[in-house]
């Protein structure tokens, strides 16, 4: 049986998020520079997205740039703008075939006006497609999104439109930039990086973790059936005995 026939379809996460880590180590492993593994991340890139449609995931997050990826060297910026505006436009057409929709989180505002464009165009392009969304956070940070919600709602009770009582969590988690997406039930980390890296703070609260050593540029199909298939055998009981789940299940 293949890994990804041992997969329980009516188990799936709906949504998996990805912090894709590891490229500058992957690159200077093989006498390279940084660059070059962020250029050879294209194709992991390519294969989640395509493993995740086959399977039947709703929603894939994608974390490309941080916040705190600003104070990178600015040639390594540059070049990571720059990729993302040709990667975009090559891979729109694909997308739309695919009947993929294109959204993305973070402070667009910050992107460099070429990368913007590139961006709204495909999320434009995409935008009726029904299979799967994939989600890009770019200049994201869930510390960032956090104080945004929080000022969005403080003038809202600044002008009494809003009670502080009417403050619920299903309030605050319409208030962020995943309003109407569900949080996701597994993240992926590659690299070996045992942290959050300032991504969906909110959203991770109980969220499966799956951190494989594998970096970033070396991501195939098969590794995501491994996530997957590691999280099946999870037991998420979300503050609950292990008693009470199976009681419930029986
Ligand atoms: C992840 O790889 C890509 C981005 C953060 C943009 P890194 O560039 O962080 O690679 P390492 O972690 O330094 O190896
Ligand atoms: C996290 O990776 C951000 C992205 C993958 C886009 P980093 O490489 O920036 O994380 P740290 O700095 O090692 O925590
Ligand atoms: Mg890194």
């Amino acid at each position: 049986m293949s890994l990804k026939e041992k997969i329980d379809i009516g188990n799936l996460p709906q949504h998996v998020a990805v912090i894709m880590d590891g490229n500058g180590r992957w690159a200077k492993k093989k006498g390279n520079l940084r660059i070059f593994g962020h250029q050879n991340a294209i194709t992991a890139v390519r294969e989640t997205v395509e493993a995740s449609a086959e399977l039947g995931v709703k929603y894939l997050t994608l974390y490309a740039f941080s916040t705190e990826n600003w104070s990178r060297p600015k040639y390594e910026v540059d070049a990571l703008m720059q990729l993302l505006v040709s990667t975009i436009r090559k891979e729109t057409e694909t997308l739309n075939k695919n009947n993929i929709r294109l959204q993305s989180i973070g402070d667009l505002a910050a992107l460099p006006q070429a990368c913007r464009k590139q961006l709204e165009e495909a999320i434009e392009i995409t935008s009726q497609n029904t299979r799967m969304t994939l989600v890009l956070a770019l200049s994201y940070s869930g510390r960032w999104e956090l104080v945004n919600v929080i000022q969005k709602l403080a003038a809202q009770v600044k002008a009494g439109e809003l009670e502080p009582e009417a403050i619920t969590e299903a309030l605050v988690s319409g208030a962020l930039t995943t309003a109407g997406i569900p949080d996701p039930e597994l993240l992926i980390r590659t690299s070996g990086e045992q942290r959050i890296s300032n991504f969906l703070l909110w959203q991770l609260a109980y969220t499966e973790l799956y951190i494989t050593d594998l970096l970033w540029p070396d991501f195939r199909k098969e590794h995501l059936y491994e996530a997957i298939l590691a999280f099946q055998a999870r037991e998420r009981r979300f503050g609950k005995t292990s008693e009470q789940l199976q009681k419930a299940h029986s």
